[in-house]
């Protein structure tokens, strides 16, 4: 009790503090069980402003570097971060995809007005031999996202056969034709979006009857085995999952959600880069709550599916600010410190409840809300979100490690959440990771890290901060917030002590 007003008390006068804060971490080395899914670390691609056309493919004929049409700066980036899973083409715009016509001849391809964003002309010039083509470079598994809202069960039935047939079928004659002769694999078949909105305004009822008919002609085509993906909740609708797994039950093996740092739909989201402590205290506790949001979406599955038979997958989260003022791409945000603390925490969040969070997809990869590179024509540049994911990427496939945090609270209008998150994992190698964040925007934290006997041998460290929590990188200064060596760290026999500096994230392996 004395701890927790001591907290309060420090929280109140943080700015004037040099103070240092003690915390304590007990990473449970010998209770690992559960591989932290490397689809947890997945991307998001739309039809959206620049993501797909600058931001990812600017063609063969364009005096910006490229590999067949995919810009090489960004394709090199994307590769260093060992994507596993990106999603295309939408968000919104898949409910209005209509995938034949991105095949064929680039130049015979119908355009369409992209409604959504912003009623740009699209020139369907990246379709789905562009998008496989892709996820082949990047080495990942491709997850499509198809079109219940305003397509027909024809056309989505016919999408998968033309993907993944390999007989002397229609579908895979026609991508012959279009100069592809071997099937793609595709696991991950995402049936609709946000269909209680922009992906058709419907009731959780009619779209479970609707789940059931599309993806009933859905085939598993030459060995293909499919991973069928129902349009699922927003933030707080648990009405809507509670609906799903009702209707539905396993005839999906995953149910997706959304959920967005975000303070509303109506009327201003905030500046990217402008912004006082209490927004930044307001972020940190408004990303911290999809934790229980997860909880509760997952007490509703385990209800109606104690076996995990269905994943939850968060398909779209991340930060929503306003539009970067003077840019006109569609949803193109800077990217600061703050956000690198939301990728961070989310992360730390996701990888605990690993058992039923089988993927998710940050929003989005390129030029888009929370993104990992924002580019300019030819200019690229990393962002700090890039950062966090290149340090948390040793999470991908290791065991997670269970942990007990005790440390200070902050607080944002009064609700109260830890000032330090943390995640641990233990790869094949038997390397331990704990990736480690000091929310405290003022405070350092000395942190004591319990790891139940286990015997350390060295240590190496990366630190990720800047001076200011809104700093960020720009084309002409792109190493604002970029990774350095942390090497604060005393080991002992017991474990690790480790003085962290204010607004502040570390990734440190243990040997
Ligand atoms: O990620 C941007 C948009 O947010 C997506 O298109 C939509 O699914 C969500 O509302």
């Amino acid at each position: 009790m004395k701890k927790t007003l001591l907290s309060i008390l420090l929280i109140g006068s943080v700015s004037l503090s040099a103070q240092t804060g003690t915390s304590k971490i007990t990473v449970h080395a010998d209770q690992g069980k559960n591989v932290i899914n490397k689809e947890i670390y997945g991307q998001f691609a739309e039809h959206l402003g620049t993501c797909i056309y600058g931001g990812i493919w600017v063609g063969e004929n364009s005096p910006i570097p490229n590999t067949k049409g995919y810009r090489n700066d960004v394709l090199n980036a994307l590769k260093e971060l060992h994507i596993p899973v990106l999603r295309w083409p939408g968000g919104c715009f898949a409910d209005e995809y209509h995938w034949t016509d991105g095949i064929g001849p680039r130049e015979k391809r119908p355009k369409m007005v992209n409604n959504n964003w912003g009623g740009v002309i699209e020139d369907n010039s990246f379709g789905t031999n562009e998008f496989f083509n892709l996820c082949e470079m990047l080495g990942c598994e491709p997850y499509l996202s198809g079109n219940v809202g305003s397509g027909t069960v024809e056309e989505l039935a016919k999408w998968v056969e033309y993907i993944t047939s390999e007989g002397d079928s229609p579908m895979a004659r026609l991508r012959r034709q279009n100069g592809r002769d071997k099937a793609w694999k595709l696991k991950y078949l995402g049936v609709g979006n946000e269909s209680w909105g922009c992906g058709g305004n419907m009731t959780p009822d009619y779209y479970s009857d609707l789940y059931r008919r599309y993806s009933t002609y859905c085939r598993e085509y030459d060995g293909n085995k499919l991973f069928k993906i129902a349009s699922g909740a927003s933030d707080y609708d648990y009405k809507w999952t509670e609906t799903l797994m009702n209707n539905v039950g396993d005839r999906m093996q995953g149910v997706s959600l959304h959920y967005y740092t975000c303070k509303g739909w109506n009327g201003s989201k905030g500046s990217a880069t402008k912004f006082n402590k209490d927004e930044y205290l307001w972020t940190m506790h408004k990303c911290l709550e999809i934790e229980d949001v997860v909880k509760k979406h997952i007490a509703i599955m385990d209800k109606h599916d104690p076996q995990h038979k269905v994943g939850l997958m968060v398909d779209e989260w991340g930060t929503w600010w306003d539009q970067e003022p003077g840019v006109k791409s569609a949803l193109y945000q800077q990217n600061s410190l703050r956000d690198a603390f939301v990728a961070a925490l989310t992360l730390n969040v996701f990888n605990k409840y690993t058992e039923r969070v089988k993927m998710t997809n940050i929003a989005q990869v390129v030029n888009v809300l929370q993104a990992m590179i924002l580019t300019n024509d030819s200019k690229m540049v990393l962002t700090p979100t890039y950062h966090v994911f290149n340090m948390y990427k040793v999470h991908m496939g290791a065991t997670n490690l269970p942990l007990d945090i005790q440390c200070d609270s902050l607080s944002s209008n009064d609700k109260k959440f830890a000032s330090v998150s943390a995640s641990a994992s233990r790869d094949a190698k038997g390397l331990i990771h704990i990736t480690l964040a000091n929310v405290n925007p003022d405070k350092e934290q000395k942190i004591t890290i319990d790891l139940s006997n286990t015997k350390v041998t060295k240590v190496t460290g990366t630190i990720l901060t800047a001076k200011t929590i809104d700093a960020y990188n720009t084309f002409e200064n792109p190493n604002v917030v970029a990774p350095a060596p942390f090497k604060d760290v005393k080991t002992s026999k017991t474990g690790l002590t480790i003085t962290i500096p204010a607004k502040a994230i570390v990734a440190l392996e243990v040997l």
